[in-house]
């Protein structure tokens, strides 16, 4: 608790006087969510090595993992606020700023890594990153962790298996109607009260990343997962637009190379990172793992067809066809 408290003290000081210091020197306070140990921590971690390279110490990039200053529920604020400079929030976490984001979180709309690295380099992505100056923050790039499978403490393998089932989930109103078409009770929590929640028995499932699961032992009370790959889990980098708009031209250089330098090695990262993370679990005896089979699978997806047609019409179409353009090209 002290440390976090001497965390909150450093953080209180004016940014201004800290950023620009005698030295000159500009920090960078980037905080997020997850574990160190997971795609985005070690994308964080990759990048500020990167940035503090490239401009021989000028920029510092100071992390906060796990939650340890914002989370789900203040760090948009907080970077509105300019009390960190970068957060990295997954997509589905925006829709409710950004409804249009909500196409990358139809079920099953992209099927396979290949097809993830192209949506996320794509045209389509790169006009959703834009809408962010509508909120007035600097979109910078995405990055990956690939795709949400079930966790869950008792199987869920067939549809009917979702009936009554309490589901955590991201608050978003696009996997809201997605687990309701299932049949299931979505709850949106924090992820940061995911742990608890599944403690205290206030959920009994969750959608979410084999790292994120493995990372946070999140298996050890939800042991049974169910590899649907149903929807994919993408963050956005994004930036303070006044902290952005008052950096030198190098300086802002010295970032967009950063993240384009590592972009490929993201992704790679990225599927690493779910494929030994599921070796693991495969590996531990309380865990039991099941895969869909195509008639299974196409229950869901019959299931869950007509949140296609409702995202069409609630939301900007020319998203969903843009997308299912780029897809097939
Ligand atoms: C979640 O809330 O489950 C994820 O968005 C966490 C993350 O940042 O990967």
């Amino acid at each position: 608790f002290s440390y976090r408290q001497s965390i909150f003290s450093i953080n209180s000081l004016p940014f201004d006087d800290e950023q620009r210091g005698l030295n000159e020197q500009i920090i960078i306070h980037f905080s997020h969510v997850v574990a160190e140990n997971t795609p985005k921590g070690i994308a964080a971690e990759k990048f500020k090595a990167l940035v503090e390279e490239k401009s021989g110490g000028k920029v510092v990039v100071q992390i906060y993992p796990n939650g340890m200053l914002f989370n789900d529920e203040n760090e948009l604020e907080a970077l509105r606020d300019n009390k960190v400079q970068i957060i990295a929030p997954t997509i589905s976490k925006l829709t409710n700023s950004l409804p249009n984001w909500q196409v990358l979180d139809l079920p099953f709309i992209i099927e396979n890594n290949e097809q993830l690295k192209k949506v996320l380099n794509g045209e389509t992505s790169d006009s959703l990153l834009q809408e962010l100056e509508k909120i007035n923050i600097k979109g910078l790039t995405f990055w990956n962790n690939g795709f949400k499978q079930i966790a869950s403490t008792s199987p869920v393998i067939g549809v009917e298996d979702f009936n009554g089932m309490r589901i955590r989930m991201m608050s978003s109103d696009i996997l809201d109607d997605q687990f309701k078409l299932l049949g299931a009770k979505p709850i949106a929590t924090s992820f940061g009260d995911v742990y608890s929640g599944i403690k205290n028995n206030i959920v009994d499932a969750q959608e979410n990343t084999i790292s994120n699961i493995y990372s946070k032992q999140f298996h050890t009370m939800e042991n049974h997962i169910t590899l649907s790959n149903h929807g994919v889990l993408a963050y956005a980098v994004m930036m303070n637009e006044d902290f952005w708009n008052s950096l030198d031209t190098d300086t802002q250089k010295i970032i967009t190379d950063s993240f384009e330098e590592m972009q490929d090695w993201q992704f790679e990262r990225a599927e690493q990172f779910n494929e030994e993370n599921l070796s693991y679990l495969k590996e531990n005896s309380a865990v039991h793992i099941y895969e869909l089979d195509e008639p299974i699978k196409n229950e869901w997806k019959e299931k869950l067809k007509t949140i296609y047609t409702q995202y069409e019409k609630n939301v900007n179409g020319h998203y969903l066809s843009d997308l299912l353009k780029e897809l097939n090209e």
